[in-house]
Protein backbone atom coordinates (compact mmCIF):
# COMPACT_ATOMS: atom_id res chain seq x y z
CA UNK A 1 0.00 0.00 0.00
CA UNK A 2 1.33 3.48 -0.65
CA UNK A 3 2.02 6.26 1.88
CA UNK A 4 -1.57 7.90 2.62
CA UNK A 5 0.52 11.04 4.02
CA UNK A 6 1.95 11.88 0.26
CA UNK A 7 1.27 15.03 -0.71
CA UNK A 8 2.12 17.36 -3.58
CA UNK A 9 2.88 20.88 -3.91
CA UNK A 10 3.12 22.05 -7.37
CA UNK A 11 5.25 19.15 -8.49
CA UNK A 12 7.60 19.28 -5.08
CA UNK A 13 6.68 15.49 -3.37
CA UNK A 14 6.04 15.37 0.45
CA UNK A 15 6.33 12.02 2.81
CA UNK A 16 3.53 14.08 4.61
CA UNK A 17 1.75 17.20 5.06
CA UNK A 18 3.33 19.11 7.73
CA UNK A 19 5.97 21.24 7.65
CA UNK A 20 8.11 24.05 9.32
CA UNK A 21 7.02 27.50 9.05
CA UNK A 22 9.38 30.13 8.46
CA UNK A 23 10.32 31.25 11.82
CA UNK A 24 13.31 30.60 14.35
CA UNK A 25 14.27 27.54 14.06
CA UNK A 26 15.22 27.79 10.31
CA UNK A 27 19.15 29.39 10.53
CA UNK A 28 21.19 26.48 10.67
CA UNK A 29 21.22 22.94 9.45
CA UNK A 30 21.26 21.17 12.78
CA UNK A 31 17.78 22.46 13.65
CA UNK A 32 16.36 21.79 10.34
CA UNK A 33 17.67 18.34 10.12
CA UNK A 34 16.09 17.65 13.82
CA UNK A 35 12.93 19.12 12.60
CA UNK A 36 12.92 16.75 9.16
CA UNK A 37 14.03 13.84 11.88
CA UNK A 38 11.24 14.48 13.68
CA UNK A 39 8.74 13.83 11.25
CA UNK A 40 8.03 16.86 9.49
CA UNK A 41 7.50 16.14 5.43
CA UNK A 42 9.47 20.10 4.46
CA UNK A 43 11.48 22.44 6.24
CA UNK A 44 11.15 26.46 5.57
CA UNK A 45 14.10 28.63 6.96
CA UNK A 46 14.17 31.96 8.42
CA UNK A 47 13.06 34.79 6.16
CA UNK A 48 16.39 35.73 4.30
CA UNK A 49 17.45 38.62 2.81
CA UNK A 50 21.14 39.36 0.17
CA UNK A 51 22.41 41.36 3.30
CA UNK A 52 23.07 40.44 7.28
CA UNK A 53 20.69 41.93 9.14
CA UNK A 54 20.20 42.65 13.13
CA UNK A 55 16.67 43.00 13.91
CA UNK A 56 15.02 44.75 16.39
CA UNK A 57 16.49 44.87 19.84
CA UNK A 58 14.85 43.11 22.75
CA UNK A 59 11.64 42.70 23.50
CA UNK A 60 10.98 41.00 20.39
CA UNK A 61 8.52 38.06 21.61
CA UNK A 62 6.22 37.48 24.47
CA UNK A 63 3.56 35.11 25.15
CA UNK A 64 0.13 36.23 25.08
CA UNK A 65 -3.56 34.46 25.53
CA UNK A 66 -3.53 31.50 22.52
CA UNK A 67 -0.43 32.28 21.02
CA UNK A 68 3.03 34.26 20.73
CA UNK A 69 3.59 37.85 19.77
CA UNK A 70 6.72 38.50 18.13
CA UNK A 71 8.62 41.45 16.41
CA UNK A 72 11.92 40.12 15.47
CA UNK A 73 12.47 42.57 12.61
CA UNK A 74 13.55 39.94 10.36
CA UNK A 75 17.09 38.96 11.88
CA UNK A 76 19.19 36.93 9.56
CA UNK A 77 22.91 36.05 8.41
CA UNK A 78 21.96 36.62 4.87
CA UNK A 79 21.48 34.28 2.27
CA UNK A 80 25.22 33.58 1.40
CA UNK A 81 25.79 32.72 4.76
CA UNK A 82 22.85 30.69 5.33
CA UNK A 83 23.40 28.63 2.51
CA UNK A 84 26.87 27.92 2.59
CA UNK A 85 25.70 26.39 6.49
CA UNK A 86 23.25 24.08 4.33
CA UNK A 87 25.51 23.21 1.68
CA UNK A 88 28.10 20.61 3.71
CA UNK A 89 25.14 17.97 2.48
CA UNK A 90 21.48 17.65 1.73
CA UNK A 91 18.48 17.66 4.47
CA UNK A 92 16.42 15.05 4.68
CA UNK A 93 13.99 16.67 4.00
CA UNK A 94 13.02 19.25 1.27
CA UNK A 95 14.26 22.42 2.18
CA UNK A 96 12.37 25.93 0.72
CA UNK A 97 14.00 29.06 1.68
CA UNK A 98 12.07 31.93 2.85
CA UNK A 99 12.91 34.95 0.99
CA UNK A 100 12.00 38.86 1.53
CA UNK A 101 13.34 42.09 -0.17
CA UNK A 102 12.16 45.33 -0.77
CA UNK A 103 11.61 45.61 -4.27
CA UNK A 104 10.63 43.21 -7.33
CA UNK A 105 14.37 43.64 -8.94
CA UNK A 106 15.75 42.67 -5.17
CA UNK A 107 13.47 40.00 -4.94
CA UNK A 108 14.71 38.45 -8.34
CA UNK A 109 17.90 38.78 -7.35
CA UNK A 110 17.57 37.52 -3.79
CA UNK A 111 15.84 34.32 -5.74
CA UNK A 112 18.58 33.36 -8.44
CA UNK A 113 21.42 33.69 -5.55
CA UNK A 114 18.97 30.65 -3.71
CA UNK A 115 17.70 28.54 -6.13
CA UNK A 116 21.27 28.71 -7.40
CA UNK A 117 22.69 27.41 -4.34
CA UNK A 118 20.34 24.30 -4.81
CA UNK A 119 16.36 24.62 -2.81
CA UNK A 120 13.77 22.70 -3.32
CA UNK A 121 11.50 25.49 -3.39
CA UNK A 122 11.02 29.23 -2.49
CA UNK A 123 8.85 30.89 -0.24
CA UNK A 124 8.50 34.63 -1.12
CA UNK A 125 7.61 37.02 2.54
CA UNK A 126 5.21 39.97 1.39
CA UNK A 127 3.61 39.72 4.31
CA UNK A 128 5.49 40.38 7.77
CA UNK A 129 3.12 43.24 9.54
CA UNK A 130 5.75 45.19 11.25
CA UNK A 131 8.95 46.03 9.11
CA UNK A 132 9.57 48.99 7.26
CA UNK A 133 9.87 48.69 3.22
CA UNK A 134 8.90 45.16 3.02
CA UNK A 135 6.85 42.35 4.49
CA UNK A 136 2.91 43.84 4.04
CA UNK A 137 3.66 47.20 2.80
CA UNK A 138 4.48 45.97 -0.70
CA UNK A 139 2.52 42.54 0.11
CA UNK A 140 -0.80 44.40 0.77
CA UNK A 141 -1.06 45.57 -3.10
CA UNK A 142 -1.91 43.07 -6.18
CA UNK A 143 -0.02 44.95 -8.66
CA UNK A 144 3.03 45.13 -6.27
CA UNK A 145 2.42 41.43 -5.70
CA UNK A 146 2.31 40.53 -9.37
CA UNK A 147 5.46 42.86 -10.04
CA UNK A 148 7.48 40.77 -7.92
CA UNK A 149 6.31 37.28 -8.67
CA UNK A 150 7.05 37.64 -11.95
CA UNK A 151 10.18 39.27 -11.23
CA UNK A 152 11.71 36.05 -9.61
CA UNK A 153 9.53 33.73 -11.58
CA UNK A 154 11.54 35.15 -14.41
CA UNK A 155 15.09 33.31 -12.91
CA UNK A 156 13.67 30.28 -11.26
CA UNK A 157 12.56 27.02 -12.06
CA UNK A 158 11.92 25.59 -8.36
CA UNK A 159 8.57 25.67 -6.93
CA UNK A 160 7.92 29.42 -6.04
CA UNK A 161 5.24 30.01 -2.75
CA UNK A 162 4.30 33.28 -1.70
CA UNK A 163 3.08 33.65 1.89
CA UNK A 164 0.05 36.26 2.32
CA UNK A 165 -0.86 38.76 5.29
CA UNK A 166 -4.60 38.37 6.16
CA UNK A 167 -4.09 41.89 7.13
CA UNK A 168 -5.87 43.36 4.26
CA UNK A 169 -9.72 43.31 3.41
CA UNK A 170 -9.46 40.94 0.81
CA UNK A 171 -6.86 38.14 0.87
CA UNK A 172 -8.12 36.72 -2.63
CA UNK A 173 -6.98 39.49 -4.44
CA UNK A 174 -3.62 39.03 -3.25
CA UNK A 175 -3.57 35.24 -3.80
CA UNK A 176 -5.16 35.78 -7.43
CA UNK A 177 -2.83 38.22 -8.64
CA UNK A 178 0.17 35.78 -7.40
CA UNK A 179 -1.60 33.11 -9.46
CA UNK A 180 -1.33 34.97 -12.46
CA UNK A 181 2.01 36.22 -12.01
CA UNK A 182 3.33 32.71 -12.36
CA UNK A 183 3.51 31.48 -8.36
CA UNK A 184 2.98 27.64 -7.88
CA UNK A 185 1.55 28.06 -4.74
CA UNK A 186 0.42 29.82 -1.60
CA UNK A 187 0.90 29.72 1.91
CA UNK A 188 -1.92 31.59 4.30
CA UNK A 189 -1.20 33.19 6.39
CA UNK A 190 1.85 35.03 7.73
CA UNK A 191 1.06 36.93 11.46
CA UNK A 192 -1.78 39.31 12.11
CA UNK A 193 -0.58 42.61 13.28
CA UNK A 194 -0.98 43.05 17.11
CA UNK A 195 0.14 44.26 20.18
CA UNK A 196 0.26 44.15 24.38
CA UNK A 197 1.18 46.47 26.43
CA UNK A 198 1.98 46.25 30.12
CA UNK A 199 -0.38 48.14 32.17
CA UNK A 200 2.06 48.98 35.29
CA UNK A 201 4.49 50.99 32.74
CA UNK A 202 1.38 51.65 30.40
CA UNK A 203 4.22 50.80 27.65
CA UNK A 204 3.79 48.51 24.67
CA UNK A 205 5.91 45.27 25.58
CA UNK A 206 7.52 44.84 22.37
CA UNK A 207 10.41 46.77 21.66
CA UNK A 208 8.63 47.59 18.54
CA UNK A 209 5.53 48.27 20.02
CA UNK A 210 3.46 46.16 16.91
CA UNK A 211 4.30 42.91 16.16
CA UNK A 212 2.77 39.58 14.60
CA UNK A 213 -0.05 37.29 16.70
CA UNK A 214 0.80 33.54 16.01
CA UNK A 215 -0.68 30.58 17.34
CA UNK A 216 -4.14 29.07 18.15
CA UNK A 217 -6.09 32.26 18.45
CA UNK A 218 -5.56 33.35 15.10
CA UNK A 219 -6.43 29.63 13.56
CA UNK A 220 -9.91 30.80 12.70
CA UNK A 221 -8.55 33.65 10.57
CA UNK A 222 -6.39 31.32 9.10
CA UNK A 223 -8.84 28.08 8.23
CA UNK A 224 -10.83 30.92 6.62
CA UNK A 225 -8.24 32.53 4.18
CA UNK A 226 -7.96 29.16 3.20
CA UNK A 227 -11.07 28.26 2.44
CA UNK A 228 -11.45 31.63 0.58
CA UNK A 229 -8.28 31.24 -1.40
CA UNK A 230 -9.37 27.69 -2.64
CA UNK A 231 -12.71 28.78 -4.14
CA UNK A 232 -10.25 31.43 -6.11
CA UNK A 233 -7.17 29.74 -7.42
CA UNK A 234 -6.23 26.51 -8.64
CA UNK A 235 -2.18 26.26 -7.58
CA UNK A 236 -2.10 24.49 -4.41
CA UNK A 237 -1.97 26.16 -0.60
CA UNK A 238 0.06 25.51 2.34
CA UNK A 239 -1.87 26.34 5.22
CA UNK A 240 -0.50 27.86 8.69
CA UNK A 241 -1.52 29.75 11.64
CA UNK A 242 -2.48 27.68 14.76
CA UNK A 243 -1.97 24.24 13.63
CA UNK A 244 -1.26 22.77 17.16
CA UNK A 245 -3.28 19.64 16.54
CA UNK A 246 -4.09 17.08 14.04
CA UNK A 247 -7.74 18.18 14.26
CA UNK A 248 -6.66 21.95 13.55
CA UNK A 249 -4.30 20.35 10.38
CA UNK A 250 -7.59 18.42 9.29
CA UNK A 251 -9.43 21.41 9.29
CA UNK A 252 -6.99 23.64 7.27
CA UNK A 253 -6.55 20.43 4.29
CA UNK A 254 -10.32 20.86 4.76
CA UNK A 255 -10.49 24.07 4.09
CA UNK A 256 -8.36 23.47 0.80
CA UNK A 257 -4.81 23.44 1.89
CA UNK A 258 -2.60 20.71 0.57
CA UNK A 259 0.02 21.02 3.83
CA UNK A 260 0.15 22.26 6.29
CA UNK A 261 2.85 24.63 8.61
CA UNK A 262 3.77 24.55 12.23
CA UNK A 263 5.29 26.74 14.15
CA UNK A 264 4.19 28.31 17.22
CA UNK A 265 3.28 25.06 18.80
CA UNK A 266 6.52 23.52 18.71
CA UNK A 267 7.35 26.00 21.40
CA UNK A 268 4.39 24.75 24.00
CA UNK A 269 4.80 20.97 22.64
CA UNK A 270 7.94 20.28 21.31
CA UNK A 271 8.79 18.60 17.51
CA UNK A 272 7.09 15.85 18.52
CA UNK A 273 4.47 18.07 17.62
CA UNK A 274 4.77 16.73 13.24
CA UNK A 275 4.81 13.11 14.82
CA UNK A 276 1.83 13.44 16.72
CA UNK A 277 -0.22 15.22 13.91
CA UNK A 278 1.04 13.02 11.12
CA UNK A 279 -0.37 10.19 13.56
CA UNK A 280 -3.60 12.09 13.91
CA UNK A 281 -4.56 12.54 10.91
CA UNK A 282 -3.68 8.94 9.52
CA UNK A 283 -5.64 7.26 11.68
CA UNK A 284 -8.63 9.85 11.03
CA UNK A 285 -8.03 9.06 7.06
CA UNK A 286 -8.22 5.63 8.34
CA UNK A 287 -11.35 5.93 10.40
CA UNK A 288 -12.96 7.67 7.82
CA UNK A 289 -12.05 5.26 4.72
CA UNK A 290 -9.93 7.68 2.73
CA UNK A 291 -6.90 5.67 0.40
CA UNK A 292 -4.73 9.58 0.54
CA UNK A 293 -4.68 12.53 2.25
CA UNK A 294 -5.59 14.13 -0.99
CA UNK A 295 -8.65 13.10 -0.93
CA UNK A 296 -9.69 14.99 1.81
CA UNK A 297 -8.05 18.65 0.52
CA UNK A 298 -11.14 21.33 0.24
CA UNK A 299 -13.45 18.46 1.36
CA UNK A 300 -15.49 20.87 2.82
CA UNK A 301 -16.35 23.26 -0.55
CA UNK A 302 -18.14 19.50 -1.50
CA UNK A 303 -20.01 18.37 1.90
C1 LIG B 1 10.24 38.79 12.10
O1 LIG B 1 11.38 38.41 11.81
O2 LIG B 1 10.04 39.83 12.74
C2 LIG B 1 9.04 37.97 11.67
C3 LIG B 1 9.00 37.75 10.22
C4 LIG B 1 7.62 37.73 9.67
O3 LIG B 1 6.65 38.06 10.36
O4 LIG B 1 7.46 37.41 8.49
Amino acid sequence: MGNILETDLAGLKLDNPTMLAAGVLGLSRKSLMRVGNAGAGAVVSKSLGIEPRHGYENPTLVQVEGGILNAMGLPNPGIRTFMQEIAESRLNVPLIVSLYAFSPREFATAAHKASAMGVDGLELNVSCPHTIGTGQEIGRDPERIKNIVESARKVVDVPLFVKLTPNVTDIVELAEAAERAGADGITAINTVKAMAIDIETSKPILSNRIGGLSGSAIRPIAVRCVYEIYQAVKIPIIGCGGVDSWQAAVQFIQAGASAVQIGTAIATKGLSIFRNVNEGVEGFLNRKGYGSVKEIVGLSHRS
